[in-house]
């Protein structure tokens, strides 16, 4: 039995999408446990490029299943669309293949709108997010007046809550935040229609993944953004509202923490952060530029350019401790092939004083400046390399000198964005972790 983690290492973004679609292959189930549709998750299969915003990569497979857990929010408008989606390619033929949690909270009109009016009014000392209502859906959740999926199917207690809700969130909307409020009836109506073509796929996740485990299954938990977007353990206030961290797979699909096998962490081999933020390695140059353009690095849920920079290192050292990554997956490796030489910044320098990891202040490290390290660049095209000892020698160093700096494995090198395009050195689900 094995059950692995896959957990973003930076501030999101980093490919998860493809490495969960590649290990997908030797898992039965696939669970998403945090976030919503902020999260946009890429998987290129031949020509075809898709992007999942709730459905969990793994829908591509049609022997696996696919969960929601407890811990995501979910928009019923943008989950029909991707079972839509997924289903005018051809995917997801077998209603079966997916199970949402009863538990999982929604999101509801007024907490886009809510999200959106918010920002708007912070100005410049906005967080950036995706407008997408996730902050207010988590906010009713933990505030005691959050609507479940499980509410939805029983129109009469949906219709409760919801009127309970919306005079608060009215007021709140048209008081405060200067904007329009919305009428019962039209909401209600709008999520009737979805509850009846969501019936179907609502049910208990924790115990189905306790049944599946049980049977020896394998069970494949896929993050979503990344450690540094956690709420507790990110760079608070410019975080998501959900624990993006390993601990969130427990919580969020309702399992212990003594079932999981490991946890393996995704990091691109340079760094990008969307929305506002302390980020120390970001190149506002045109290095920066070719970086963007290179690595095609524009959101894929608001289409928004990504910042970039060089890899950061103390980042990956916080997220390896705070989640217990025993291997990663380094992406985009490729992207570099253009460049020499190649830094890394394996610590920071915060008013003359070096640090090793990511201070958890703001302000703190807003004012760290990154220490690099140079590597010369290989300046050949990786995408057709499929072994590690077929790696230009000096891109094998950068690997290695990622593991050093770290003390742990890359397991994964991606060369390119299709699943052929991969250095799998260690496969998670047949061999376990190796001390460094
Ligand atoms: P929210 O999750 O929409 O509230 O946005 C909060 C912050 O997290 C913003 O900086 C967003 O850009 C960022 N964020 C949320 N989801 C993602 C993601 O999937 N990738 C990268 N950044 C994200």
């Amino acid at each position: 039995m094995a059950n692995i983690i896959v957990i973003g290492m930076q501030w999101g973004d980093e490919g998860k999408g493809k490495i969960v679609d590649l290990l997908t292959e030797f898992a039965d189930v696939v669970v998403r446990f945090q976030g919503g549709n902020n999260a946009g998750h890429t998987v290129v299969v031949g020509e075809e490029t898709i992007i999942l915003h709730l459905v969990p990569s793994g829908a591509l497979h049609s022997q696996k299943k696919c969960l929601i857990g407890n811990g995501v929010v979910v928009d019923p408008q943008v989950l029909l669309e991707d079972i839509d989606d997924l289903k005018k390619r051809g995917y997801f033929k077998n209603d079966n293949q997916l199970l949402i949690s009863e538990d999982a909270h929604l999101i509801l009109p007024y907490h886009r709108r809510m999200d959106v009016a918010r920002e708007r009014m912070k100005g410049e000392g906005k967080i950036g997010t995706t407008g997408r209502g996730i902050g207010p859906a988590y906010e009713d959740k933990v505030g005691r007046v959050g609507i479940r999926v499980g509410d939805l199917l029983d129109e009469k207690i949906f219709r409760e809550k919801l009127e309970a809700n919306l005079s608060m969130r009215n007021a709140c909307l048209e008081t405060c935040l200067h904007d329009k409020g919305f009428g019962l009836e039209a909401i209600l109506k709008e999520y009737v229609g979805y509850a009846r073509k969501l019936k179907k796929y609502v049910g208990n996740t924790s115990i189905f993944i306790d049944r599946q485990m049980k049977q020896g299954g394998h069970i494949l938990f896929e993050g979503a953004q990344g450690t540094h977007l956690d709420v507790d353990h990110g760079t608070y206030p410019f975080v998501t509202s959900s624990n993006t961290v390993a601990g969130g797979a427990c919580t969020g699909a309702g399992v212990g923490p003594t079932k999981i096998t490991e946890v393996i962490g995704v990091s691109k081999a340079y760094t990008t952060r969307v929305g506002g933020g302390p980020f120390p390695t970001e190149l506002k140059d045109k290095v920066g530029e070719r970086i963007r353009e290179r690595g095609r690095e524009f959101g894929a849920t608001t289409g928004r350019p990504r910042r970039c920079g060089w890899l950061d290192i103390p980042l990956l050292r916080d997220a390896i401790r705070l989640n217990g990554i025993t291997g990663i997956a380094l992406t985009k490796i490729d992207v570099l092939s253009e460049f020499d030489p190649i830094k890394i910044c394996t610590s920071y320098k915060y008013r003359g004083e070096r640090l090793e990891e990511v201070p958890s202040q703001v302000k703190v490290l807003q004012e760290c400046e990154p220490v690099y390290e140079e590597i010369q660049g290989w300046k050949t095209e990786l995408r057709n390399t499929r072994e590690f000892d077929d790696l230009p020698p000096r891109a094998r160093e950068y690997v290695r000198y990622v593991e050093e700096l770290t003390n742990v494995e890359v397991i994964i090198v991606s060369v390119g964005e299709r699943r052929e395009e991969t250095v799998l050195r260690r496969n998670p689900f047949l061999h376990g972790p190796r001390l460094l």
